[in-house]
């Protein structure tokens, strides 16, 4: 479907969710998306919220290998499929299942607590002519860049302006053609899917993000989510 096809018509909405990860960081003895978030696991509450936002979808989720029958159990109806060793390549791997969609959404199982409206911002965006979309909230915090220290502390180098910095987050949004081309590149490796669009010379446009969005990465954001569903 072209780009105006998009406006005209009604847009299959395909969304592929990395859960491949093994969740390190976390310091869980399951991988992250498959960590108990108030009773059910972080990859449910992912789904869940995605089911909620409206935006009637195919649901393709990718997991660790060993963890697809599981996955199925835990989300009767929902394509699941295996991932790589790398986010990018788990992406590759959602990519192949969502043949019917023109436009296709990237996020996170780690990302569990993404409010509808993101969803949508991010969709309509989509539909109303943008190839690739991305939340993005300002940065609160001021940014130093700094270099290796002498001892034990790093040195400042300078103070980076953060009024043009966005943080952005998942869900992604991309016209199927955009998200094609973005990985066509089978050994394109990145920590998320605009910076592969960006590279190839796909305009990345820019909705608001939402704070509930943030990426459950270490013990402390854990706390946070399971403070925030209780
Ligand atoms: O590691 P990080 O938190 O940045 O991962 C972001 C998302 O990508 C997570 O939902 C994680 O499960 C997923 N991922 C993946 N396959 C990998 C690595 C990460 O699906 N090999």
């Amino acid at each position: 479907m072209s780009e105006a096809g998009l406006v005209g018509g009604r847009a299959r909405v395909g969304v592929i969710v990395p859960a491949a990860g093994s969740g390190v960081r976390l310091g869980e003895d399951s991988p992250k998306a498959f960590v108990d978030l108030g009773g059910s696991t972080i990859l449910e509450h992912c789904v869940s919220g995605i089911a909620g936002a409206g935006i009637d979808a195919f649901v393709v989720v990718v997991v660790p290998a060993e963890l697809v029958a599981h996955a199925r159990e835990l989300l009767p109806g929902v394509t699941v499929v295996p991932g790589g060793a790398h986010r990018s390549e788990s992406v590759r791997a959602g990519l192949a299942a969502c043949a019917d969609a023109d436009v296709i959404l990237v996020h996170d199982a780690a990302r569990p607590l993404t409010p509808p409206g993101v969803f949508r911002r991010v969709v309509d965006a989509v539909v109303a002519g943008h190839q690739a979309v991305v939340p993005g909230l300002p940065v609160a915090d001021t940014l130093k860049r700094v270099v290796p220290g002498s001892t034990n502390a790093e040195r400042v180098v300078d103070t980076v302006d953060r009024e043009p910095l966005r943080a952005v987050s998942t869900p992604q949004g991309f016209t199927r053609e955009a998200l094609l081309r973005a990985h066509a590149d089978n050994e394109g490796l990145a920590t998320d899917d605009a910076g592969l669009a960006e590279r190839c010379g796909i305009d990345v446009a820019v909705v608001p993000g939402d704070p509930l969005g943030f990426k459950i990465t270490t013990q402390w954001d854990l706390r946070i989510a399971r403070m925030l569903v209780s």
